[in-house]
């Protein structure tokens, strides 16, 4: 079986449905196929000040999403990346061969600290696509699933990848970014042409899958659209309804063609109202599953030890070999 991996970072009380959408859809689905590896970074979730208290509790809480959304730790490799420490040992090396030049053109790195000021920003902030292709080479993955967001940084440790390969001799593979088509980037309800985001000004546009549905119900009724009437997908020409019409479709599972027939001499009143039910029908169950799987802390626990002993088994063997191929002395 080939290997994907990819991981979710623990930086709000709940996931959003870009983020479903997006990457936790296909990771699902994935683990019938392939051997997954997924992990919650909370070392990359400290590039920006976290309360101690809440970082614990949302590294929980999305553990507990994860499980809700059907990843299954019988058939995947459930973790917390600080759990596993060859991740921070494998970036310091991957540091090494990263050009400052070349971590300084990472666009989220760029809004990031742009955001909070070149002085707040830190040096963690800087490194993270290096923490990140650390993550990824540690278990030799082919597949990466990923939002459209992440493509630069996937590139970059396909480029570390390959550099440390030529420089040391073969020891990554070269993984490839895995994205849905018409799902990889989710737009915000109220600003359609920017992607959905829990960092956004308001969260009128934002769709948390652990919020009130009612209140999420609204944040679809109230979604913008556009002065026409016609209901057609546009990303272009028509950014709000084309997004309605993929969330929809996307968790109804009917295809947009489809729908927009059925819309023919409809109204965006209706569009509205049927992609909020179909939401709600989504998220009722989980935030139930959500709850039940926060209820058993010690399951919960010893889930989440399970992956981490499991990670390591493979990541220790990955990173002795790296430090061999540069130069360290063996560790007893
Ligand atoms: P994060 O936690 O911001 O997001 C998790 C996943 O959700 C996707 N995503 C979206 N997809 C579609 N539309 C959107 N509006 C949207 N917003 C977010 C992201 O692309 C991502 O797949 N750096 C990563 C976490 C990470 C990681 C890794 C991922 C750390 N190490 C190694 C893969 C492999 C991040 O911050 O994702």
């Amino acid at each position: 079986k080939q290997r994907v991996l990819s991981g979710i970072q623990p930086t709000a009380d709940s996931f959003h449905l870009g983020n479903y959408l997006g990457a936790l859809a296909q990771w699902v689905q994935l683990q019938d196929d392939f051997d997954a590896f997924y992990f919650i970074p909370d070392l990359h979730a400290i590039t920006v000040p976290q309360d101690p208290k809440d970082l614990r509790k949302r590294t929980k809480v999305a553990a507990a999403q994860l499980l809700a959304l059907g990843i299954d730790p019988s058939r995947s490799t459930l973790f917390v990346q600080s759990q596993v420490p060859e991740h921070a040992q494998l970036a310091w090396v991957l540091n090494c061969i990263t050009g400052f030049g070349e971590a300084s053109r990472m666009t989220q790195f760029k809004d990031k600290s742009a955001k909070q000021g070149t002085e707040a920003a830190t040096v963690g902030l800087f490194t993270y696509p290096v923490l990140m292709a650390a993550d990824i080479l540690l278990y030799r993955p082919h597949r990466v699933p990923v939002g459209e967001d992440q493509r630069q940084h996937l590139e970059m440790a396909r480029d570390l990848a390959q550099r440390f390969n030529t420089r040391f001799g073969k020891t990554f593979v070269v993984p490839e970014a895995q994205m849905i088509k018409g799902t990889s980037k989710i737009y915000d309800l109220q600003d359609p042409t920017s992607k959905m985001s829990k960092s956004a000004a308001s969260d009128a546009g934002l769709i948390n899958l652990l919020d009130d549905p009612k209140v999420s119900a609204k944040r679809i009724r109230s979604a913008v659209t556009d002065n026409e009437r016609e209901i057609r997908f546009d990303r272009e020409n028509k950014p709000g309804v084309s997004n309605l019409l993929t969330i929809q479709s996307a968790l109804s599972g009917t295809g947009i063609e489809d729908l927009e027939k059925g819309y023919v001499g409809k109204g965006y009143g209706d569009l509205k109202a049927d992609t909020a039910d179909v939401l709600v029908e989504f998220v009722t169950p989980l935030r139930a599953k959500v709850d039940e799987f926060l209820s058993d802390q010690a399951e919960l626990d010893r889930i989440l030890d399970a992956g981490a002993e499991r990670a390591r088994e493979v990541s220790s063997r990955v990173l002795a070999q790296v430090y061999d191929r540069v130069g360290f002395l063996p560790q007893k």
